[in-house]
């Protein structure tokens, strides 16, 4: 099956897979609008991670990985601060289309925190650490990922600005 990473999934795949390849999903934003609990801050300081808000005709560039059902029931694991997996289409590339799944939080989570100024945003971030490290680590990985697929997210980029 194909899993499509967007926040962290892009740079940490500490999961084995059989390909990973640029991809991207349509109708989606990414935000930095889910609290972390449990890897980048803690139950009384959460973090903030990235989520995908649903935007009509926009495109989110990520990494898509092909991988095993078991592979499933380790990001579960990762995943399991209010994320959620859907279907969704992916574009692989030279018009390859294939069916994939993606962790999604939404509002309806506990651990959800919405919109906020780009500068709050940044300035939560820079507060905050959690069992997996900072959460400016978490914020910085993912702009040099994202960087690296030549993904421009102006919502990313200024927060790391
Ligand atoms: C993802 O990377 O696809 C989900 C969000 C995260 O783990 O950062």
């Amino acid at each position: 099956m194909w899993l499509f990473g967007y926040g962290s999934l892009i740079y940490k795949a500490d999961f084995p897979y059989i390909e990973r390849r640029p991809a991207c999903i349509r109708h989606w934003v990414r935000r930095f609008w889910q609290g972390s609990h449990d890897h980048r801050g803690t139950p009384h300081a959460p973090g903030r991670v990235v989520t995908l808000i649903g935007e009509p005709d926009a495109v989110c560039i990520g990494m898509a990985y092909l991988v095993t059902p078991a592979v499933f029931a380790q990001l579960d694991l990762r995943e399991k601060n209010g994320y959620l997996r859907f279907a969704t289409e992916l574009e692989l590339g030279n018009g390859k289309r294939a069916d994939g799944l993606v962790y999604i939080a939404t509002a309806e989570n506990a651990a959800f925190l919405g919109p906020a100024p780009e500068a709050e945003i940044a300035r939560h971030i820079a507060a905050s650490c959690g069992p997996s490290g900072p959460n400016r680590d978490y914020l910085l990985q993912l702009a040099a990922a994202l960087r690296e697929l030549d993904a421009h997210d102006p919502h990313v980029f200024e927060v790391e600005q």
